[in-house]
């Protein structure tokens, strides 16, 4: 009897308060919580998404150089969960069948296991999904294969858009958001109102995606431990230390076709063959800062895709696709583009011994005599390479509730 009292009075109090608000002043918003348990399993307390302890080895130069987060999106604990919901919910599709976790699967490093990925009507996707692993940290912001987003928060609304993958309009994802009560509460909490718009779900789930990290790699220790990674990790085997002096060019000086150049991000004078890199150099983020082409095929007609040259109309970037993140890459086959490769042996005679002519082969790749750079590696060393490439494999990452589905079925 006094609760009810108490809640009355509560009640009142808050009816005066909002009726006698002037127009620019903010009102609290009165959070209806609603029990949704039986559609999603979701922490009364959100997930930590925004406070991360990084390791040491993620410096300044990462966050000063690399980071891409917008001024006017940071990533908060409540907007990456809504981003969560949003991520995973196959109502954003036009015939409920498709969610963006169809294609970006947590346990294969949020890629898609097929070559092609297939959308809300059964069709095929153009190109092979992407690896979502520390997109906070691409220094060119621009997003897929071909740059054709020029930032996170405008890609992450072309998926829904699009024809094969999920055949919406932002008009229909916002009435078909709005229309789910389970979404008021989380669109209050993240953004102060449950007004559902375009730009929030943009926001939203550009903050999940930030927020997915990898830092828990034997990599990660081994470099943590050394913060040089042209001495050997103590962690490593010996192999896997072989490999990764393939990867980061110490036994090939001379030739700048190693691994490290496109893989880790244009920072040479502090990283690149030397034995003591700069505390602050950037030695975790495993994506390029521009497309570039490998020689995959002689020429862009091989899968009639021009990549980059498509959107720019310029000749010079025909066959450049985007250097992906290759961060849990044992996980994410199949491999380029299209692809094309099954296995990390495949993609490792590629650079071998398949390196082809291409009219756009990247500098990296072409000797002093206008040949294609094939690498030549031994059997043994091939095998050195591929370990290496294990050791970013993340289990945390993979398995963490967080950048989990949380519907229930
Ligand atoms: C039907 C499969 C499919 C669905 C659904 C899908 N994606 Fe993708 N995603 C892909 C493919 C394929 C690519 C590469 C396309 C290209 O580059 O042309 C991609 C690329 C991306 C990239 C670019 C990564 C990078 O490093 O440049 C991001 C980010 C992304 N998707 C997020 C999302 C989000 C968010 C959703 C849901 C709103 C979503 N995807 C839905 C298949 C899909
Ligand atoms: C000239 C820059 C360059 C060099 C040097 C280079 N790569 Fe790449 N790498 C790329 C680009 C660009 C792609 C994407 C190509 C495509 O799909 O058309 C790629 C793709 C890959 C992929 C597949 C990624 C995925 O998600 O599909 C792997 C694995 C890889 N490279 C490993 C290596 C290794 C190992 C080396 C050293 C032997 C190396 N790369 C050297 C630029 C480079």
């Amino acid at each position: 009897m006094y609760k009810i009292f108490i809640n009355r009075i509560i009640y009142i109090l808050i009816t005066i308060t909002l009726f006698s608000c002037k127009e620019d002043e903010i009102i609290v918003p009165i959070i209806e919580e609603g029990d949704f348990s039986a559609i999603y399993n979701l922490p009364s307390e959100p997930f930590n998404y925004s406070a991360i302890n990084f390791p040491i080895t993620f410096t300044n130069f990462v966050f000063e150089e690399l980071d891409n987060t917008p001024d006017n999106n940071h990533i908060t604990n409540n907007g990456a969960t809504l981003g969560r919901v949003l991520f995973y919910d196959k109502n954003l599709s036009l015939n409920n069948t498709i969610s963006c976790a169809s294609c970006h699967l947590q346990e294969f490093g949020f890629t898609d296991p097929r070559e092609k990925s297939i959308g809300f009507e059964g069709g095929h996707t153009r190109r092979n999904s992407m690896n979502l692993t520390n997109s906070r940290f691409y220094l060119k912001e621009k997003f897929f294969w071909d740059h054709r987003a020029s930032t996170l928060e405008e890609q992450v609304l072309m998926p829904l858009q699009d024809d094969i993958e999920m055949g919406m309009t932002l008009d229909l994802v916002v009435s078909r958001v709005s229309s789910f009560d389970y979404y008021k509460p989380l669109f209050a909490k993240a953004f102060g109102n449950d007004i559902v718009t375009t730009d929030k779900i943009s926001k939203a789930l550009a903050q999940f995606i930030r927020s997915i990290y990898s830092f828990n790699s034997k990599y990660d220790v081994g470099i943590e431990a050394t913060r040089n990674i042209f001495v050997d990790f103590p962690n490593f085997t010996a192999q896997e230390n072989l490999g990764k002096d393939i990867f980061n060019g110490k036994l090939t000086p001379e030739a700048n076709g190693s691994c490290v150049f496109c893989h880790m991000n244009d920072n040479p004078s502090e990283i690149h063959f030397s034995t003591t890199p700069s505390l602050n150099a950037n030695q975790v983020i495993f994506t390029g800062t521009r497309t570039d082409n490998i020689g995959l095929d002689e020429d862009s007609r091989g899968d009639s895709d021009n990549g980059l040259g498509e959107i720019t109309n310029i000749e010079a970037d025909n066959g450049q696709f985007k250097v992906p993140s290759i961060r849990n890459i044992e996980l994410t086959s199949p491999y380029m583009h299209d692809g094309r490769f099954t296995t990390l042996e495949e993609v490792v005679e590629h650079y071998s011994t398949e390196v082809k002519d291409h009219p756009q082969l990247s500098d990296h790749l072409i000797n002093p005599d206008e040949t294609p750079r094939h690498l030549n590696l031994s059997e043994e060393e091939k095998a050195a390479l591929v370990a290496f490439l294990k050791t970013l494999t993340d289990e945390v990452m993979i398995s963490d509730v967080k950048y989990s589905d949380p519907f229930v079925e």
